[in-house]
């Protein structure tokens, strides 16, 4: 079992991330005995519980006492509603300060039980179990939790760090084809921003042989993990470095949005964004060309073309605007200059993004517009 510290100077907090194959019972039970008795309350969703339910309450140490609360899969009950089932479900079996709560899912239950632990009783323990490549690699550290809004995605939330992460690549195994390659673009990104040899690890293998491989998969999972926790812990609060794990998420999340989610995975939009980022970077002059093309052709290879209508300046400026989240007058783009090596442009305007993003169309991208 591999494992990372993950020590925080702004909360003066610390805790581990853990990860292996088959480690949820070990890693568990390890983490939990440090703990006299807590009652634990386990939420998943239907999807999960059906996959895991019996392997799962195998892995809880016998004495422990267990509650488990089964939401509906999917983003759009990443919401108010929901949260407040789980407020009730706490309140219903008598939860307490000592209890802890386990989020056993992909990045939505992950982000809503960490939001549910950070304001029941002014706040709870919670320990993350990821089971997507996305969630693992990601959303599983670093803190940030929260639920969607009617106007936004995550525009409800707060900071709260788990008292573990436990990272088993066993649950990859059933996660559909899709699912991995949104959240491989998030290991990719990893590589990109700082860490060359995973970039090299992952551009020299391919998808099929990534996944049937535990070692290659620990390993890369390791790193991308490290990459993460290093940058979240100089910056816990996204107040300057930590806006570089946002690469690729400018165009991505545009994408995101002028498809109304429903085309795009988010992971597949990222790729598409870094594709951008990497463009621009060597259109601009910052990236040299064989690294572009490095770049380029690894992306392309992922397989994730995908077809859009066109869209107007004004349109396009709206949205990715609305992104910018407050504070600067211009946007924070991410580019790159090295393989892992990014710099953030500040007040890069909406206006030459658009200009940028039609020169970006007529390369040999995989976005086609119609
Ligand atoms: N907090 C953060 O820092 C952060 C970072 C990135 C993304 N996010 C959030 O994460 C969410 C996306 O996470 P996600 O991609 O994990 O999506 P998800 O949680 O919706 O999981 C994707 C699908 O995979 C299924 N699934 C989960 N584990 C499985 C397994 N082992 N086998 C088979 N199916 C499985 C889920 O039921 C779901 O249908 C978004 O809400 C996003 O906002 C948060």
């Amino acid at each position: 079992m591999k494992t990372i510290q993950v020590t925080l100077p702004q909360s003066v907090y610390t805790y581990k991330v853990r990860i292996g194959l088959d480690i949820l019972e070990e890693a568990l039970s390890d983490i939990l005995a440090q703990y006299s008795e807590p009652k634990v309350f386990i939420v998943t969703n239907e999807t999960i519980y059906n996959l895991y339910k019996n392997h799962l309450e195998k892995q809880i140490p016998k004495q422990l006492d267990f509650e488990i609360l089964v939401l509906p899969d999917g983003e759009q009950y990443k919401n108010l509603g929901t949260i407040s089932q789980v407020y009730d479900f706490l309140v219903e079996n008598k939860a307490n300060r000592k209890s802890i709560m386990i989020a056993f899912g992909g990045g939505v239950i992950g982000d809503m039980v960490g939001f549910a632990a950070a304001t029941y009783l002014r706040g709870i323990s919670y320990i993350q179990i990821p089971t997507t490549l996305l969630s693992q690699v990601d959303s599983g550290i670093g803190g940030k939790t929260g639920i969607n809004h009617p106007s936004g995605k995550n525009y409800i939330g707060s900071f709260k760090q788990p008292l573990q992460t436990i990272i088993d690549v066993s649950f990859l195994k059933t996660l559909k084809e899709r699912e991995f390659v949104a959240g491989y673009s998030e290991l990719i990104k990893h590589g990109l921003i700082r860490d060359p040899y995973l970039f090299q690890i992952l551009s020299k293998t391919t998808m099929e042989n990534l996944r049937s491989n535990n070692d290659l998969l620990i390993e890369a999972i390791f790193r991308s993990c490290e990459v993460k926790t290093r940058v979240v812990e100089q910056d816990e609060r996204e107040s300057g470095l930590r806006a570089i794990l946002n690469f690729g998420h400018t165009i991505g999340h545009f994408l995101e949005t002028f498809t109304a989610y429903k085309q795009m995975l988010h992971g597949e939009a990222v790729i598409i964004g870094m594709d951008f980022a990497a463009w621009w970077s060597y259109h601009h002059g910052y990236l040299d060309q064989d690294d572009y093309q490095l770049v380029h052709q690894h992306l392309v290879s992922l397989g994730v073309e995908q077809i859009i209508p066109g869209i107007n300046k004004s349109k396009f400026i709206e949205i990715i605007d609305r992104d910018k989240k407050a504070a600067s007058a211009g946007i924070k783009f991410i580019g790159i200059t090295t393989i892992g090596k990014v710099t953030i442009f500040d007040n890069t305007s909406a206006e030459s993004l658009w200009d940028d993003y039609q020169e970006f169309l007529k390369t040999d991208t995989f976005l086609n517009v119609i």
